[in-house]
């Protein structure tokens, strides 16, 4: 069942979603070449807690840190350390779900450490398109695989490949709710959407194969070629004639991974 959210409960992802939108702010100065993700994960944190939230993914069917942080071919839920330093050249995602009285909002970006090359600059433009191409259809009425293929088309016809098993969700006051989002679908099938629902798209990019395995820790999941992968999300309001991205602040910085200009 699809829960259609209150304006209270709105206004509460709302207020989450603005905490995810400062977090990545900091981020984008936080990301640079030396800097571990156990730092950038203590940071998070410390956002969180400033603001009066706190990690949703800390817990959650025993994940051990505050935030999944992805580098290069892990494409999903990596665990923040201090062994893992940031190199020039690398991409990292960083994807986060914060919790604020009782009600959650979850997104990821991905971010250029240093200096990157032009494959990394394209598979994290990528994923901000897919994204964006597959959420400009979404409205009251139409249904959710129309927007599923087109996030899945968009990939497809920039030359990557998504992960068949990971896909995106209805959030609120649990992470995870119905419906599931593939990231690949068929127009006209799936569910309709109503005003107040609210949804993470979050399409995962492979550059090689669409093959993933996880890693002996449990949760790492990585591209089986160890090609470079990306992924990007947001929470989004259903309204009557489109959509409101609930983890914004009002500042295009907050959307994007990659530098403002
Ligand atoms: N943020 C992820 C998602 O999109 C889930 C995180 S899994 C966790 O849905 F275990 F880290 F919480
Ligand atoms: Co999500």
């Amino acid at each position: 069942m699809i829960i259609i959210k209150s304006p209270r409960e709105i206004a509460l992802m709302k207020e989450a979603g603005r905490i995810l939108a400062v977090t990545f702010k900091a981020m984008k100065e936080a990301v640079k070449p030396g800097v571990s993700t156990k730092e950038l994960n203590d940071e998070i944190a410390r956002i969180f807690a400033e603001n009066g939230g706190e990690s949703a993914e800390k817990g959650y069917y025993g994940y051990p840190a505050d935030a999944c942080i992805s580098v290069n071919e892990v494409i999903l839920h990596g665990i923040p350390s201090a062994k893992k330093i940031l190199r020039d050249g690398d991409i990292v995602s960083i994807d986060l779900v914060v919790k604020k009285d009782g009600y959650m909002a979850d997104a990821c970006r991905t971010y250029p450490v240093g200096i990157v090359g032009e494959r990394q600059l394209a598979i994290i433009k990528a994923s901000e398109k897919c994204f964006w191409e597959g959420v400009s259809l979404v409205k009251e009425g139409v249904h959710l695989g129309d927007i599923e293929a087109k996030i899945g088309e968009t990939a497809h016809s920039l030359g990557y490949n998504v992960p068949r098993d990971y896909t995106g969700h209805g959030i609120g006051s649990e992470m995870h709710e119905d419906p599931y989002i593939p990231n690949y679908g068929k127009p006209g099938t799936g569910p309709i959407l109503r005003e107040g629902m609210t949804l993470c798209f979050e399409p995962m990019l492979l550059e090689g194969k669409a093959d993933v395995r996880t890693l002996n820790d449990g949760w790492s999941v990585l591209s089986k070629d160890g090609k470079l992968t990306s992924h990007y999300e947001n929470t989004v309001l259903v309204t009557k004639d489109g959509y409101e991205i609930l983890t914004y602040d009002g500042d295009p910085a907050s959307l994007s991974g990659l530098s403002n200009d």
